[in-house]
């Protein structure tokens, strides 16, 4: 598959693809960052997509460097660009380059890139087995609803898990959970799916919101609330959700099983519905 970059106004094959050293991006991480799943050559919940985007610029203070419509056209070539089907499509955009300074520079054109890698297949062994988790203290910052490309905390978090055996780290801050290192946290207890409220502790995510109105359309019973590690440690069931890793049941929580130790029974009934919903999306049936 031809692999093509969105540059500045450009599209071109990534290795031609660069950026000045001096790039804000590089040296600071200031910038935001959207990751957009594409089924049957289809942006999933384009509308929301964008609208985190210009709340994540509002967040950081950067002008929305284009329009909803000039966006849609950017990412919808892109996609084709890129041979449609199922993609994971990049976006970033950073405060552009400047001499080093950490005040905003007075004159710079944001630097906007996009590319696109192939959406692989959650692995059918995760599916069947789950994932295992540790609990591991927030140490972001208090802006986690910005979705910026800073992620060092939750690099380290995930390379702590993963050095402890594990594979995705559950973060709580001050004796609440807030999300996964790179996906937002989900518990059911006696039928009841829990996911905490948003806030500036948690990243909004698009996958989350679509869960829960899932949930609600399916007669299943959802709650926004908080919950503490306790909670979560003794929950029937724990799931994980983003844009890449879609639906995935945590079975093993600081190498305590989680329930029976198995994906559960309303995982599995949101999953078929998840699931039924990217058909309708390939369709054209939904956004
Ligand atoms: N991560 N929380 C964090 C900290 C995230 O980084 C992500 C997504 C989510 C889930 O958001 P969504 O459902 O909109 O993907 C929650 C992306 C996929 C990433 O960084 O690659």
């Amino acid at each position: 598959m031809s692999n093509i970059v969105f540059l500045n106004g450009h599209f071109l094959p990534q290795d031609q693809a660069f950026v000045p050293v001096m790039d804000r991006g590089f040296i600071f991480g200031d910038g935001v960052y959207e990751v957009i799943p594409v089924y049957g050559g289809r942006l999933f919940r384009l509308g929301e997509h964008l609208q985190r985007l210009q709340n994540s610029l509002a967040g950081i203070r950067l002008a929305n460097p284009m329009s909803d419509a000039e966006w849609t056209e950017i990412l919808q070539r892109l996609v084709r660009e890129n041979g449609a089907g199922e993609q994971s499509v990049y976006l970033q955009v950073t405060r552009g380059h400047a001499p080093r300074d950490h005040a905003f520079p007075q004159q710079a054109e944001p630097t906007v890139f996009l590319s696109s890698s192939p959406l692989k297949p959650v692995a059918a062994e995760l599916l069947q087995n789950g994932v295992t988790a540790i609990t591991l203290e927030d140490i972001r910052w208090k802006y986690c609803h910005i979705k910026a490309i800073a992620l060092l905390p939750n690099i380290l978090l995930r390379q702590q898990a993963i050095d402890a055996g594990a594979q995705e780290a559950i973060l709580v801050r001050d004796g609440v959970v807030t999300e996964e290192a790179a996906s937002n946290v989900f518990m059911v207890n006696g039928g009841v799916i829990s996911t905490p409220p948003k806030g500036p502790f948690l990243l909004p995510g698009i996958t989350r919101d679509l869960i829960l109105e899932l949930a609600t359309a399916n007669g299943l019973t959802q709650q926004e609330s908080e919950f503490g590690p306790e909670a979560l440690a003794g929950a029937d069931e724990i799931w994980l959700s983003s844009s890449t890793k879609e639906l995935l049941p945590v079975t093993q929580l600081d190498g305590n099983k989680v329930g029976d130790g198995r994906p559960g029974p309303v995982w599995q009934q949101m999953q078929t519905l998840y699931q039924d919903y990217k058909q309708a999306l390939i369709a054209g049936e939904v956004e």
